[in-house]
This record gives structure tokens, sequence and C-alpha cells, in this order.
């Protein structure tokens, strides 16, 4: 190489380091962050493309509210979830087992290419993602979940799948073992059962909830269990997907349990119907059992199932104190050009 090179490489070098240290360092998130910073309304922008993408497909909703999920309990909320494999990094969180069945990252690609053609350089992904599963939740609560969240999270630029393994829950664990995951992470009991009733939504494959086909019947209804779950889980392609919800299970495949089904409270689907789900072992993955299994979180379960609006309330708090959970001390960050790849 000639010197002249070199020292482009160099400079170019320094200058990427530059931006690196600058964005380092992060300050608290707060309400409002790109009032000031964009001529456009950057919440407008990710509202209006969520809503496009629930409508084209309303499944987009749960992937979304899992993907920010699995991006605050990883290295805090980093967009680090976001990440593609690279040669360098062949297995970022998203290669994860942990992350099985992990998508809507299409959603927010285009999210991020829409902001950066308004505003560029300035939105992170990580907010970006939070701002996403906030308009995916009020979406799909009709209003009833709705909240204003903090901004300002730089991007990360480590993803690595054995975080993922070594901090996401594990749909086998036990009580004990959910609670402590989650009070590593700062939360409470109450905060555990409140965070689960995402599982109002979505999907889940049928390897993440094996266990359960040979559960005894004092933990999942004998009927879901042999024939609607086991049936489902023996038939098509290898490893299929099921509801998470009974409510939103094929009614014919139900049987005689369509009268336990609890209709979706005014519309939404993301409510607590969990909740009542649970309380007749109709739930699917241990993890969610579980928290009818034990006192200490089972009185939590009969006070979200009988009160909807107060989930919708605290769920809501939930999700914001998630948004909160930073990367580690002495992290970089960064603000991506794209959401699949640091800057350099
Ligand atoms: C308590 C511990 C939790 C465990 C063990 C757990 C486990 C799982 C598993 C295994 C799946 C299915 C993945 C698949 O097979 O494709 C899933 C799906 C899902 N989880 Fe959780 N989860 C937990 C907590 C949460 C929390 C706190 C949220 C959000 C606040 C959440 C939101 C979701 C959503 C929305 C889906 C459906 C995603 C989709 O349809 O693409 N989960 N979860």
């Amino acid at each position: 190489m000639k010197v002249s090179a070199v020292v482009l490489v160099l400079v170019a070098f320094q200058a990427a380091a530059a931006v690196l240290v600058q964005a380092t360092a992060p300050g608290t998130p707060t309400v409002g962050y790109y009032n000031d910073k964009c001529n456009v309304s950057v919440e407008g922008i990710v509202r209006d493309i969520v809503k496009a993408a629930l409508d084209a497909d309303i499944t987009n909703g749960a992937a979304l509210v899992r993907l920010f999920f699995h991006d605050c309990f990883v290295r805090g909320c980093d967009g680090s979830v976001l990440l593609d494999p690279t040669y360098a990094n062949p297995y970022p969180e998203k290669t994860s087992g942990a992350n099985i069945g992990l998508r809507g990252f299409d959603v927010i690609d285009a999210i991020k290419a829409n902001i950066e053609t308004a505003c560029p350089n300035t939105v992170s992904c990580a907010d970006i993602l939070a701002f996403a599963a906030r308009d995916a939740s009020r979406y799909l609560s009709n209003g009833g979940i709705n909240y204003i969240v903090p901004a300002g999270r730089p991007d990360g630029v480590v993803s690595l799948a054995t975080d993922a393994e070594n901090n996401l829950p594990g749909s086998t664990f036990e009580v004990s073992k959910l609670i402590s995951n989650f009070a590593a992470k700062g939360f409470t009991l109450e905060e555990l059962v409140i965070l689960c009733g995402a599982h109002s939504i979505g999907r889940a494959h049928c390897s993440s909830f094996n266990d359960r086909l040979s559960a005894p019947s004092s933990e999942i209804n004998p009927y879901f269990r042999d024939n609607v779950l086991a049936k489902y889980c023996g038939a098509g392609p290898a490893d299929p997907t099921v509801e998470n919800n009974i409510r939103d299970q094929n009614a014919t495949a139900l049987g005689n349990l369509t009268s336990y089904v609890v209709p979706a409270s005014g519309g939404a689907s993301l409510d607590n119907s969990y909740y009542i789900n649970n309380l007749k072992n109709l739930v699917l993955f241990h993890s969610d059992w579980a928290l009818v299994g034990t006192n200490s979180t089972l009185r939590h379960v009969h006070e979200y199932a009988d009160n909807g609006t107060l989930w919708n309330l605290d769920f809501a708090d939930a999700l914001v104190k998630l948004s909160k959970l930073s990367m580690p001390p002495g992290s970089s960050g960064e603000i991506r050009k794209t959401c699949r790849a640091t800057n350099y």
C-alpha cells in the first residue's frame, strides 16, 4: 500500500473512532428527544408505518412487541438484536436458539429507511424499536395501552448469541428462575406477571412447548394438550407454529373448548385474556403455567384476570420501565445507518 493510501485509511479510521466516541456515554433518554433534531415528526413516521404494517398483517404487532423485549433484556435497549451475522461476528443475538421465531425486522428496516431520508444520521434503531413496540401495543389494544416513551438511546455495536442465551428467560423455567431472571433486570415479581400478559398475542413453534405435550393434567387442560396442541404439532411441516392464545386458534380444532374462549375485549387482542386462560390451564408454555403454580404470582394472575383496565395501565408502565434498560457501563454507541449492521 502506498503511503498516501495508508494516511487515507488512518484518517478514515480516526474519523470513525471519533463518531463512535462522540456517541458514547449517552444521557438518560428523554420524552420528545427528537422534537428539535428533525424537521419531521419522527414518532409520526414510526406510527404511520407500524399502522400500515399491522393493517397489512396483524401478526406484525406481536413480532414488534417481542422484538423489543428481546432487545432490552440483552445489553439493554440498544438495537443489538437487529444486527445480522457478519464475517467478523457470525453469531449475533438473532442467531441464538433463545430468539427462535423472532421477526418484524423488515418493519424496522422500512421505518429506518423512511427516517434516514427525512432526517439522516440522527435517529437510532433502538429508539425506532421502542416507538414501534409502543405503537403496536396501542394498536393491538385498541388504544387501551397508551404511553409516552422516552428516547435518545444510542445503538450498540456488540451483539452475541451467548448474551441472548444467558439473559433471556426460557419457556421451561420454573417460577423461581423466572423471578430471578426478571429481578436481574430490576423487575419485581408483579412486573414479571404483568409483562407475561404479552402472551395474549402472537404465536410459538411447537419446539418451544414440547414439554407441555406430556405435562400432567393438573398443569394443562388435557383436551387442549392431547386434542389441540398435540394434533397441531404432529401434523404438517416440521416444527409448525401455534397461536399463543387459545382465543386465536381455529374454532373447529378447539371442539368443546370453544366454551372456554374469552372473547376479545372491545376488539383488542393484546388484553388480559392471558390471565383468564391461565387460571383454566389453557396457556402454552410451562413458564406461563408456572405463574399460577405459586401463591405469590397467582395472586397477581387473579388481580389481572379480574381487571383488564388495570392490566392495560400496568403493562404500559412496565414497557416504559423496560425501555429504560441501558447498555452496560462503558459500552460504545452510535447512530446506525442501517439497523442490520454497525457503521464500521
Ligand atoms: C417470562 C418469560 C418469557 C418466556 C419464557 C417467553 C418465551 C416465549 C417463547 C418461547 C415464545 C415463542 C417463540 C417461538 O417459538 O417462535 C414467545 C413468544 C412471544 N413472546 Fe414471550 N416469553 C416471555 C416473556 C415475554 C415478554 C415479557 C414479552 C413482551 C413484553 C413477550 C412477548 C412475546 C410475544 C409477543 C410473542 C409472540 C411473538 C410472535 O408472534 O412472533 N414474552 N415467548
